[in-house]
């Protein structure tokens, strides 16, 4: 399986650090994502390169043209047609859209070819939402200068999530979130810094205590930091005792 992410913007130059280190470059050598920038200026339709143009209406900023962007992702689809099967999924990064979440990132992970439209300036023409994105995408509650860093934040959400990309494909399985828990802590060496201590169980050797104490510690985790993720957490029976132990801890230290 593998995944080809076109990615339309005004500003291709943003793109080349971040995705071409790391996990992303190891991906693309692998031939298990590949990814082609397009500078929708190409696809503008006079010598300056325009676009962007004032808001019907009036009002402050200016807004993408649809002309550029419409051509551009269909000079994208039809480059891939041979390729690939199934029709391109258009997103547009953009603060209206759904919130990026684990889930979202697994179902896009599956596609064979997005398409992905960055916004800049005050907006984009509505009709390129209306007839030609199937999805809005944000990756939060605030607002940013364009849609350049929140696509690289989906293309490593989403492509580390290609088997075959993250080496050991349980640590992805087990990343927080997938099963609405935060990870538990982590440790490495030294035993001891500035007298601070690895905790004893670490040491023991004892797997299954091991595996009991990381369970807890991510439970507890996450009641503290966010237990609006508990909501959606399918709890065992061992999940249910240890959260127990865990409220019971807390009454009795007050912490
Ligand atoms: N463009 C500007 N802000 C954004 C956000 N939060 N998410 C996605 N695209 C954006």
């Amino acid at each position: 399986m593998s995944l080809h992410i076109d990615i339309l913007t005004l500003f291709p130059d943003m793109f080349s650090g971040p995705l071409s280190e790391s996990i992303l470059k190891r991906a693309q050598e692998k031939e298990l994502l590949s990814l082609k920038i397009t500078d929708v200026r190409d696809f503008s339709h006079d010598k300056h390169r325009t676009a962007d143009d004032y808001p019907f209406g009036g009002g402050a900023g200016m807004l993408m043209k649809p002309e550029p962007i419409f051509e551009a992702v269909e000079h994208v689809s039809d480059s891939r047609k041979e390729k690939t099967k199934d029709h391109p999924h258009v997103v547009m990064m953009c603060p209206q859209g759904k919130v990026l979440d684990q889930k979202a990132a697994q179902k896009l992970s599956k596609k064979e070819h997005l398409i992905l439209i960055c916004g800049r300036y005050e907006g984009i023409d509505e009709r390129v939402r209306l007839h030609l994105v199937d999805e809005e995408v944000s990756i939060g509650d605030y607002v940013l200068s364009g849609g350049e860093l929140p696509a690289m934040v989906l293309i490593d959400a989403v492509a580390r999530l290609i088997p075959g990309v993250v080496g050991a494909y349980e640590s992805v399985e087990a990343d927080s979130f997938t099963e609405s828990l935060l990870d538990y802590p982590q440790y490495t060496r030294p035993r001891e810094y500035r007298g601070l201590e690895v905790p004893a169980v670490l040491l023991s050797g004892d797997h299954e205590r091991i595996r009991r104490w990381r369970r807890k510690e991510a439970i507890r985790r996450t009641y503290l930091k966010r237990p609006d993720l508990l909501k959606r957490h399918e709890f065992s029976k061992e999940d249910k005792d240890l959260l127990e132990e865990i409220k019971k801890e807390i009454d009795d230290k007050g912490i």
